[in-house]
């Protein structure tokens, strides 16, 4: 091959953009003028001239017109003189300017000192300038350097376009000189690759020919890069600058490069030029060609790309925030940092991306590593929802109607009434949390995803109790926790299902409300009573894990004890006194004092905790027999008697104490025989007149087998 062009070759990113943005402006606004000539190369500046774009230097001569900006960019005062003149600014200053602008206006916010290596009169240099906030040195070589003075801080930064081997001499001077040094290399490395490739490119070939804007530094540059390694070299502009003989391509091998200001479609004129100059000569005018060709041959270069397509590019520029890829669209693309995957990315790395958009309103390729995970991901999910099979989720986001999951790096929504099989007040505490998810609806084309954690406790809780149900026995004990209560009872959870301890199950004595004897989330431990496989109903029992009180009344109060009770109710025939819940004693009223009274109100008082003495208890009938008169006459001190002088008496009457005893429980048999069908009468009385109000107590007495009916 007689003709060599180097790798990176052609417009850079930033002055691409910058052109093409211009261009599509000025077809926009009819034309438009730029602050400063777009590129160092004077036939693309008068191509861009016949398509309306046309250079002016000051903001004044913009005024009212549409204003571009170009990629070297501008101080933040010409800015405001854009507007204080009434134009319409288009900013297309180069990402990697406009990264330096950033940093050093961030730096010297405080009024910081900044050094700049550069040439001082570069328009890039001039703009960036303008960003600083306090004191600015420019150097252009170590020797520049040298002469600054000493100092305690400073942030050091270059021009893009900075040679690279002049910051490496600069950078130790000035780590000497300034104390506490922040250091922020701004080169741009395509720069530096292209001048690399030069020099390779001039290594190999018999003669050069460097093709550039002869006022580009960066073009004189690399012209004097390739001039030390090639001799036979010349910079030229156009191809109409290349002398006839300048060399044999039959016999020579030819290198050609450009500057970052040249357009593709020269160099592709310069190589036909080389291989075939008479031909073009004779067909078809210079002038016609350039002005026809000038878009034919941009939309020539033109890799076709389309949001979403994967394609393979290569990393050219790197910088804390992005990372620049030549994919061979017109413009390389651009990746975020957050959306790039591949972790010790290199410059010249092979990297797939997807084409998130064409351009991004600033004339940007945007590139996504991330999309291509992100579409795997998706396709994996589909996977899973064709399996039923669950996925994970973290909380994200509370958004309207629900949240917001990240599923493998997709968003998944799950509406608020699929968080849980419960309630869900505060849907912000799922935030953060890992939820295992079903994906009840899944939208391949929207690529929408809608799940359900609450499916997934549904299924897990129906596992759960065919567990259970498989371990449960009739009669077995076990623990459970109290979930809730009713007026009927309370429901409690024994490992995955849910069984009832009716209230009349709760305690062997009589309960009004569940509350009084359990509480939600208390562990208990209870009987299984019956289990209703149709039905899914378990009945359970908490006083059956005790044992019944009459069962073990005989031995708690056996006859002739003396025990402590509560009267809790009082008839015509005596008073009730409760000796522990479910136990009831009767004192009747021959046995609630030591003289005959005439009520038991006139004894005891319904609250009272009295003092009683045991005397007949029968376990099978639930009776007790109290008396608190046996009690008092127990404790009654005996009358005194002298042995010495004995009481006189009239006359000694012998009494038979049987009799007198048999005589006395006759009569004390007639008297409560009596009481009992007076009392008997007033609550038959009472029933007839209150027969609504009575029946319940009734009812009470009967299911509650207590001594009253038994009494009665
Ligand atoms: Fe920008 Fe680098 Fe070109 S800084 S303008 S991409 S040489």
């Amino acid at each position: 091959m007689p003709i060599r062009t180097a790798k990176y070759a052609g417009f850079c990113m930033g002055v691409q953009r910058a052109v093409d943005e211009a261009m599509k402006a000025s077809e926009q606004y009819g034309s438009i003028v730029t602050i400063g000539e777009l590129v160092h190369n004077p036939q693309v500046i008068e191509l861009l001239e016949t398509k309306g774009v046309k250079a002016v230097d000051t903001a004044a001569e913009a005024s009212g017109q549409t204003a571009v900006i170009r990629s070297h960019g501008v101080a933040p005062a010409v800015y405001e003189e854009l507007e204080t003149e009434g134009c319409v600014t288009l900013d297309l200053t180069c990402p990697f300017v406009r990264r330096q602008h950033e940093i050093v206006s961030r730096y010297s916010h405080d009024g910081k000192t900044v050094i700049l290596a550069g040439q001082p009169d570069h328009p890039e240099v001039i703009g960036t300038i303008g960003w600083c906030r306090g004191r600015v040195y420019t150097v252009a070589s170590a020797q520049e350097a040298e002469a600054l003075p000493e100092m305690d801080e400073a942030l050091l930064a270059a021009q893009t376009t900075f040679p690279p081997e002049r910051w490496a001499s600069i950078l130790p001077v000035i780590q000497r000189k300034v104390k506490h040094l922040t250091v922020e290399d701004t080169i741009c490395t395509a720069t530096a690759q292209r001048q690399d490739e030069a020099r390779k490119l001039a290594a190999e070939v018999d003669a050069m020919l460097v093709l550039g804007g002869k006022k580009s530094a960066n073009t004189q540059k690399l012209y004097e890069t390739c001039k030390a390694i090639c001799p036979r070299i010349l910079l030229i502009e156009s191809a109409d600058d290349i002398p006839a003989d300048f060399a044999d391509i039959h016999s020579e091998i030819i290198g050609i490069t450009t500057g970052a200001s040249t357009p593709d479609w020269l160099l592709k004129e310069v190589v036909t030029r080389m291989t075939d100059n008479e031909q073009m000569d004779q067909q078809v005018p210079v002038e016609e060609t350039e002005e026809n060709s000038f878009m034919a041959d941009v939309e020539a270069t033109l890799v076709k790309i389309r949001p979403g397509q994967t394609v393979t590019g290569t990393v050219v520029q790197m910088t804390d925030d992005e990372v620049c890829v030549n994919i061979g669209f017109k413009s390389d693309g651009l990746i975020k940092r957050e959306d790039l995957v591949t972790e010790d990315v290199k410059m010249g790395d092979e990297i797939e991306v997807e084409v998130v958009k064409v351009n991004d309103g600033d004339g940007n390729v945007l590139l996504s590593q991330r999309n291509i995970l992100k579409r795997k991901a998706f396709a994996k999910l589909v996977e899973k929802f064709d399996n039923d099979e669950y996925v994970e989720g973290v909380g994200k986001e509370v958004v309207k109607g629900g949240l917001i999951c990240d599923v493998d790096g997709i968003r998944a929504f799950v509406p608020a009434s699929q968080l849980s099989n419960r309630y869900v007040e505060k849907i912000g505490e799922f935030i953060g949390q890992t939820l295992t998810l079903k994906i009840i609806e899944l939208d391949e084309q929207k690529r929408r995803i809608v799940a359900s954690r609450k499916a997934v406790m549904k299924a897990e809780e129906a596992e759960k109790k065919t567990e259970a149900w498989a371990s449960l026995e009739e009669g077995a004990v076990v623990k459970g926790i109290v979930r809730r209560l009713t007026d009927f009872g309370a429901f409690v959870d024994i490992g995955g299902v849910d069984g009832l301890i009716h209230v009349t199950d709760l305690s062997w004595s009589h309960v009004k409300h569940p509350s009084e004897i359990v509480h939600p989330d208390q562990e208990v431990e209870v009987k299984i009573l019956n289990l209703d496989h149709e039905r899914e109903r378990i009945q359970l029992g908490l006083k059956q894990m005790q044992p019944k009180p009459w069962d073990v009344a005989p031995q708690k109060y056996p006859e002739g004890s003396v025990v402590v009770g509560k009267v809790v109710r009082i008839t015509t025939f005596g008073a009730f006194v409760e000796l522990e819940p479910g136990v009831d004693g009767l004192v009747h009223i021959s046995q609630c004092a030591t003289t005959r009274i005439d009520k038991v109100e006139d004894a005891v008082t319904v609250g009272d905790e009295i003092n009683v003495k045991v005397l007949s208890i029968d376990p099978q009938a639930k009776r007790i027999s109290l008396s608190i008169r046996a009690l008092l006459e127990d404790e009654a001190p005996k009358p005194a008697q002298s042995a010495a002088q004995p009481e006189a008496v009239d006359e000694i009457v012998p009494v038979d104490i049987e009799a007198v005893g048999k005589q006395l429980e006759e009569d004390a048999q007639k008297e409560e025989a009596k009481e009992e069908a007076v009392a008997e009468t007033e609550t038959q009385e009472e029933a007839d007149e209150k027969p609504k109000k009575k029946a319940p107590a009734k009812k009470a007495a009967k299911s509650d087998d207590t001594q009253e009916e038994t009494e009665a």
